[in-house]
């Protein structure tokens, strides 16, 4: 009997954590692979959680999920094409308002072509359509955020690259300390007060970009597709239920989250990995002097790269004692010996390989990760983006060194090469930081599932988020008390003047200077 209620509570229980099945609809307008690794596995997560999900995105990159209902956008998989033939050239150096005119449009032609596609058009129209829930990528695509508030469901931001300003600003994060710019050149880590006021110099740049090139075009896609007024996006804006953000605190950047940013880097881990071939296996497990892995990621092909590049490498690799296993589209002339080209490598079965010595990398977010995981010591040749800042964490973890892509010489290359082989300090760094990256009470995957669940559960969760009534600006920023310390202090330094003043023109009236000045008696 004891036994049944026992039973019939943990039953019970059980069921109080469970969450009913939900229908979700994914948005994601990435036209590029690798933002789908980590979608993959989160999709499927949810699907074998029993929950209804509709994915949107392009037609490449994410294969069919079996459960899932897929609404493939063909014009995604264009859009990416286009803006490789861009011709970049015509308009070099770019400046920073430039770059954002063409990335707005960028982001403008992916969310137009996302809410005119016939499916997603049909989608819309549905009277009998609904959803819980609805996930996007978390990047500029704000017209997109709309489904939110058109189905009345809570709102889940993805965010590849890690976190920025404005991711903070979508999920409700005020913390001050986190602030770094976007952009790569603006990027320090805002120690010193001279990077604090270039930070904010850079961010306040990027602040205004968003509202005057990024935003408004967003407004009139969203107001457009949707119906709605212009402040029901900006109020979506400031009401994300949950941010997964793709980094983790043990990857050199330990900042202060509010509870609906959670860390879930290396869900892109889950994915099954590929074997070695039968010639790439024996290739490695041959190299006497251990090997270097080489690949500067999915997108960035030799099209990206200075023209003499393949020569360079293949002069620095051809002095190495090492092997390299090179991922590259073309062998170059004269390929040596020790050189391994495969324009697709398993790269993460490469870096878990014993005989592994180096990971040559642009600094992509999911290699520094698989870096990381690994424990393989990384050069680093940051390209865009996120990846000056990802390298930047890495070197100052004392994991990697850094060659500019434009500056580099063999020379530069090669000692940068020997030390971070030679020294043991680089690897053993490199394993502590794996061994910190691994040691989580669940794996990312399972934790990037479990709140999407517990945001289904509580509807929304609104109580995650910092509610901004209960703090105001110039509460969060103590202002009022640097205010209070502004007024003492003037009215201090108001006192003294006054009476110095007083003072000096006491002394100076003539008759006293000429009684105080013996001289003149
Ligand atoms: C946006 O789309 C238009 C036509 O639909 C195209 O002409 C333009 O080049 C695209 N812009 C970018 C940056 O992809
Ligand atoms: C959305 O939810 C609110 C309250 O939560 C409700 O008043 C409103 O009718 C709902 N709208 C739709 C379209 O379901
Ligand atoms: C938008 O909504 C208004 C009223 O809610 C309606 O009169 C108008 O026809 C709608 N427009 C479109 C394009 O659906
Ligand atoms: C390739 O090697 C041959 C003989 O060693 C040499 O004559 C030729 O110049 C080399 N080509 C390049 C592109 O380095
Ligand atoms: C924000 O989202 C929560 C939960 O999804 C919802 O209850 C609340 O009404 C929303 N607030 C606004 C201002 O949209």
């Amino acid at each position: 009997m004891v036994g049944h209620t026992s039973g019939a509570l943990l039953v019970f229980g059980l069921c109080l954590q469970l969450t009913h099945a939900a229908n979700i609809l994914a948005v994601f307008s990435y036209s590029f692979p690798s933002p789908f690794l980590l979608v993959g596995p989160y999709m499927k997560a949810l699907v074998h959680k029993g929950h209804q999900v509709t994915i949107i995105s392009a037609k490449n990159h994410l294969a069919d999920i079996d459960g899932a209902r897929h609404i493939r956008v063909e014009m995604l998989d264009q859009l990416m094409e286009d803006f490789l033939n861009y011709d970049f050239e015509k308009d070099f150096p770019m400046s920073k308002w430039q770059q954002a005119l063409i990335m707005a449009e960028f982001f403008y032609n992916s969310s137009r072509y996302i809410l005119s596609d016939a499916g997603v058009q049909s989608l819309i129209q549905d009277k009998s359509a609904h959803f819980d829930m609805v996930i996007v990528q978390a990047s500029h695509t704000d017209a997109l955020y709309g489904f939110a508030p058109f189905y009345n469901a809570s709102l889940v931001g993805l965010s590849v690259y890690g976190t920025a300003w404005n991711i903070d600003y979508l999920a409700g994060n005020k913390a001050p300390s986190v602030y770094e710019p976007m952009s790569p050149d603006g990027y320090s880590t805002g120690l010193g007060l001279m990077q604090k006021l270039k930070n904010w110099i850079y961010i306040t740049e990027e602040w205004l970009l968003e509202q005057l090139v990024y935003l408004p075009t967003q407004m009139q896609l969203y107001k457009r597709f949707f119906n709605k007024s212009a402040e029901s996006l900006y109020n979506i804006r400031r009401n994300f239920s949950l941010m997964l953000i793709n980094q983790h605190f043990s990857l050199g950047r330990a900042r202060s989250n509010v509870p609906n940013v959670i860390e879930v880097a290396g869900i892109h881990l889950e994915n099954p990995s590929d074997q070695l071939d039968d010639d790439l296996q024996r290739f490695v497990d041959e190299a006497d002097h251990g090997f270097i892995i080489f690949s500067m990621g999915m997108e960035i092909t030799g099209k990206w790269l200075p023209p003499d590049w393949l020569l360079i490498m293949q002069e620095i690799f051809a002095q190495l004692p090492q092997r390299v296993v090179w991922k590259y589209e073309q062998a170059p002339p004269n390929k040596s010996e020790n050189i391994y080209i495969s324009p697709m490598l398993p790269q993460r079965e490469l870096l878990a390989h014993p005989k592994v010595k180096l990971f040559i990398t642009h600094g992509g977010a999911m290699s520094i990760i698989e870096g990381a995981y690994y424990g393989v010591p990384m050069l680093c040749l940051p390209m865009y983006y996120d990846h000056f800042g990802n390298a930047d964490r890495m070197k100052h973890a004392g994991v990697a060194q850094i060659q500019g892509i434009l500056t580099m010489t063999v020379e530069t290359m090669t000692n940068a090469i020997k030390e971070l082989i030679k020294n043991p300090v680089y690897a053993q760094n490199a394993q502590q930081m794996s061994e910190r990256l691994r040691d989580q009470p669940m794996s990312s995957l399972d934790t990037a599932v479990w709140w999407t669940e517990y945001v289904l559960r509580h509807k929304g969760a609104p109580h995650m988020r910092i509610s901004e009534d209960d703090m105001s600006f110039m509460q969060y920023y103590s202002l009022d008390f640097i205010l209070v310390f502004f007024v003492r202090f003037g009215v201090a330094i108001l006192i003294i003047t006054c009476v110095g003043l007083k003072l000096l023109s006491f002394l100076l009236k003539p008759s006293h200077i000429l009684s105080s000045v013996p001289l003149l008696k």
